[in-house]
């Protein structure tokens, strides 16, 4: 077993190396390509358009295929076994690409960003002798620094905590960048976990909770909106322990936050993803009654219906705390639809456990929600327990708990036939004269609209459910 210490103990950054592979890279002209490949959750989303940001002002445009690009960047996810292979039979992949072009006299940067990067920095400059900068995800600031060190030919690993922010030191997007990714946007406002649920590696990829100061999330909030966003994301792998200060030093939670962003002009919806049930207090539960721009949807997860499986988590709440806090949201908000995640065979789940799950799944009704067969993580608490699931009966769980979440989905999408909603016109559809658009439940819509753009928000009467999506009439 890899001790976590093991894991995040960085090595020093690894001496220059002259092999070929890593040979200084002549001037190539400009503009240089850039390939950013995102795995992972939102948050990546995000810290991906940034690090862009950041090697726009150094020269470098964004291409649509690793062939083309003089620097392929992964931003990689560790949270389950899957996501972090996936990186390594890309990076063979990118090896053989890199080999190619060095044949035709043309270099090709590869890095790793991202939680594997955090996680697992050291190995992957060993396992993978073509990747020439390893960068994790409170160091992107550094990025084009790091680069500049590439350049002289150097294999760099840049993984320690930084102290100083990162998100201060990188460089806002363009309007017509900000412009050309669309009419919702993404905003971090919260990174790192301080809860340490015992299945999970955020908090040692992440590092501690760490909240933005109110001031320079309603900034970037407000440059946004100047670009034509109309819609907001708050993320955080935590996003409901944010926590800041307002000018006159009272202490603001998220549903302040959520208040004072629903005040700038332009910004017509808000919300924020992922909650922990724990930090779901007073104040953002009344936000949801009071705000007409916070989306009634919510994605709260609970992993398991079984307390003694919660326990075993270290979630430390119960399956009834989760079913009373929901009927006090859904009280403040009755049209609110909720969504979940849920992780299948955690060491020593019973049937009986995961029984409790699939009732609590049944008492609750989601809208939506994701599931999961439990991944051991190495360095995690759950990786030492002795009574680890048997991989066929993860998956008939996992199996038994889908087809009921995806029964309830269709349920719900069902349910909205018939119903008149606001849409938020996103982008153009498939068929002509078609735009998708995104109903207040985060489910996609499709119309057939005349005289209206990409950022309307139109009254539309839903008419028909797919399978992922929902058909509506322009009304008016
Ligand atoms: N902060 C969020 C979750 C972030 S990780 C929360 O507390 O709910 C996103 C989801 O990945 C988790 O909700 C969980 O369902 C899943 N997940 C995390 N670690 C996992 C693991 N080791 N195996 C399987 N699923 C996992
Ligand atoms: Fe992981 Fe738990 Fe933190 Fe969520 S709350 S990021 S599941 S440790
Ligand atoms: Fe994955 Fe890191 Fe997000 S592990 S889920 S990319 S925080």
């Amino acid at each position: 077993m890899t001790e976590i210490s093991d894991i995040l103990a960085a090595p020093p950054a690894l001496q220059p190396t002259l092999d070929p592979d890593h040979a200084p890279a002549p001037e190539t002209p400009a503009p240089r390509k850039v390939f950013l490949k995102t795995y992972g959750c939102q948050m990546n989303v995000y810290d991906s358009e940034r690090m862009q940001d950041a090697l726009a002002r150094d020269g470098y445009e964004p291409c649509d295929s690793e062939a083309e690009a003089d620097l392929v960047l992964l931003n990689t996810c560790h949270i389950r076994e899957k996501a972090a292979e996936k990186v390594y039979s890309a990076l063979g992949r990118l090896r053989e690409l890199k080999k190619k072009k060095a044949a035709e006299g043309k270099v090709m940067t590869i890095g790793v960003a991202g939680c594997v990067a955090q996680a697992e920095g050291g190995e992957i400059l060993r396992r993978a002798p073509s990747v020439d900068l390893v960068i994790g995800p409170q160091t992107y600031h550094r990025l084009p620094e790091a680069l500049a060190r590439v350049k002289q030919g150097e294999r760099v690993l840049e993984t320690d905590y930084a102290l100083e922010d990162k998100f201060e030191h990188l460089p806002a997007p363009k309007p017509a960048a900000t412009r050309a990714r669309g009419v919702t946007a993404f905003l971090t406002v919260q990174e790192g976990c301080d809860k340490f649920c015992t299945f999970c590696v955020v908090p040692y990829t992440r590092g501690s909770e760490v909240s933005r100061p109110l001031s320079r999330v309603v900034g970037e909030a407000e440059r946004l909106a100047a670009s034509g966003v109309r819609e907001l994301t708050l993320l955080g792998q935590n996003v409901n322990a944010w926590h800041g200060v307002d000018d006159a030093g009272k202490e603001l939670g998220l549903g302040d936050l959520l208040r004072r962003l629903a005040e700038i002009p332009g910004i017509a919806r808000l919300r924020y993803t992922t909650s922990h049930p724990r930090d779901m207090d007073e104040t953002l539960i009344a936000a949801h009654r009071d705000l007409p721009a916070l989306m009634p949807y919510l994605h709260l997860p609970i992993q398991s219906g079984s307390d003694r499986i919660l326990k075993a988590m270290n979630r430390r709440h119960k399956a009834a705390d989760y079913v009373a806090l929901v009927q006090r949201i859904r009280a403040a908000r009755p049209d609110l639809a909720l969504s979940g995640d849920f992780i299948v065979g955690f060491p020593g789940e019973t049937e009986e456990d995961f029984q409790a799950t699939l009732d609590l799944v049944e008492a609750v009704g989601y809208a939506q929600a994701f599931s999961f067969k439990y991944s051991t993580r190495p360095g995690t608490p759950g990786a030492d327990l002795a009574d680890q699931v048997d991989e066929a009966v993860k998956a008939a769980r996992l199996e038994r708990l889908q087809a009921l979440l995806f029964s309830q989905q269709q349920d719900f999408a069902r349910g909205c036939i018939g119903r008149t909603i606001d849409l938020l016109l996103e982008k153009p559809g498939r068929m002509p004269g078609q735009l998708i658009g995104r109903s207040p439940w985060l489910q996609s819509v499709n119309v057939d609209a005349k005289g209206v753009e990409i950022g309307d928000i139109i009254r539309v009467r839903i008419t028909g459910a797919g399978p992922n999506s929902l058909f509506a009439d322009v009304l008016g």
